[in-house]
């Protein structure tokens, strides 16, 4: 393997020297770049894209060359976990994802069986491996996966949700099934990301885009325990480097420190909280990663580099900072927007790493 030009994106995830902050975006690989667009009409779909190494490539690498972020994001889903476990998964266009026959009985969840993943996933290896080459050590290349607690959502709701009815009732009436469930998927993202990480990616983050919608209690029983039992089991090393993991609870906090205490390397900030707050609760533990409100996206440039100013002051000097969003790019935000916000990242920082 080439040796990594650019590496501020892991040594910052492990709070080493950096010379600037680096910067990345969630969901950068996506319908905001014309570029992906046309590669997704070329493969006839978004799950034909996911399952098409040479293409999930090339829109993966799209962002590093189009907006010029410092990390790469395999293109993939968190959704193919459940379908790698026989659940059908169908991404029509407009109605986001469904799972036609969702996990409803003890039945159901016990005749789920746990994919090998270098069987039922092999794509995204496959993917992961051409990644790596094409990126010829320009950028590091993370990996992900959704947390148990995300992934049983949209299994036992069958898609999207407004109040999250069904797995509020399984959680309350039947929490013995929904542990069944959870543990699976639990030991079955951690072989999901032990196997990414022998096939290449060089860090990897656990999205916990539904834990927001608990309470604390149900939090730490139904998701934060999940998402620990996978940071106990990762192999935290590859290649001679660390394998920075990076937990990313949207709404979620109000449990920082609980969420710092699981072992990870960095957690992930939502929009919501100001980054002065999140270094002084938990700075001295993890590094912190986010986070932009990605609405500021659809002000002009000029106003998005005052707010990156504005974050970059709120951490202030030292290590410890990845820039992000606080959750994923929209679809209609325009590419110079995109383009503005990075490079504000990397001219702004510089006087906080001398
Ligand atoms: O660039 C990247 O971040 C890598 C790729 C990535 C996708 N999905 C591609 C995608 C990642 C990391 C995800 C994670 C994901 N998927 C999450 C967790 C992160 C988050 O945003 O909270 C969730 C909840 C999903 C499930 C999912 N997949 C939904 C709800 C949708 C529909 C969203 C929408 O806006 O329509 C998807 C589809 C999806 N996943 C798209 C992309 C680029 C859009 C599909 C398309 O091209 O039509």
């Amino acid at each position: 393997m080439p040796e990594l030009k650019n590496d501020l994106f892991l040594r910052a995830c492990l709070r080493q020297d950096v010379e600037r902050t680096p910067v990345w975006m969630m969901r950068q690989a996506g319908r905001y770049l014309p570029e992906y667009r046309a590669t997704r009409q070329r493969a006839g779909g978004f799950l034909n894209l996911c399952k098409t190494p040479e293409l999930a490539c090339e829109v993966s690498i799209q962002p590093v060359e189009l907006v010029g972020v410092d990390a790469t994001i395999m293109f993939s889903d968190i959704l193919v976990v459940p379908e790698a476990m026989g659940m059908e998964l169908t991404f029509d266009t407009g109605e986001g994802p469904k799972f036609p026959q969702p996990i409803r009985t003890r039945a159901d969840v016990e005749r789920l069986p746990v994919p090998d993943p270098e069987d039922g996933l092999g794509y995204v290896m496959a993917a992961i491996r051409l990644i790596r080459k094409e990126l010829a050590g320009r950028v590091p290349l993370i990996g992900f996966t959704g947390s148990p607690w995300t992934l049983a959502t949209y299994m036992i709701e069958g898609g999207g949700s407004k109040n999250y009815s069904k797995i509020k009732a399984m959680a309350f009436n039947e929490p013995e099934t929904l542990h069944l469930l959870l543990h699976k998927l639990a030991d079955a993202v951690a072989a999901y990301l032990n196997a990414q990480i022998a096939n290449g990616v060089q860090a990897v983050q656990i999205f916990d885009t539904w834990g927001g919608i608990l309470t604390t209690r149900d939090y730490r029983e139904f998701s934060l325990q999940y998402m620990q039992r996978i940071v106990e089991q990762l192999t935290r090393e590859h290649d001679g480097r660390r394998v920075p993991v990076i937990l990313y609870t949207k709404g979620g906090m109000g449990w920082l420190e609980e969420i710092a205490a699981t072992g990870c390397d960095v957690v992930g900030l939502d929009w919501t909280i100001d980054m002065d707050v999140a270094r002084r609760r938990i700075g001295d533990k993890v590094a912190l990663q986010g986070n932009m409100d990605p609405t500021m996206l659809y002000a002009n440039p000029d106003r998005i580099r005052a707010e990156v100013k504005d974050i970059l002051a709120r951490f202030g000097h030292g290590n410890g900072h990845v820039f992000n969003l606080g959750h994923g790019i929209t679809p209609d935000v325009p590419v110079e927007h995109a383009k503005a916000f990075i490079q504000s990242v990397k001219e702004e920082s510089v006087a906080y790493h001398s």
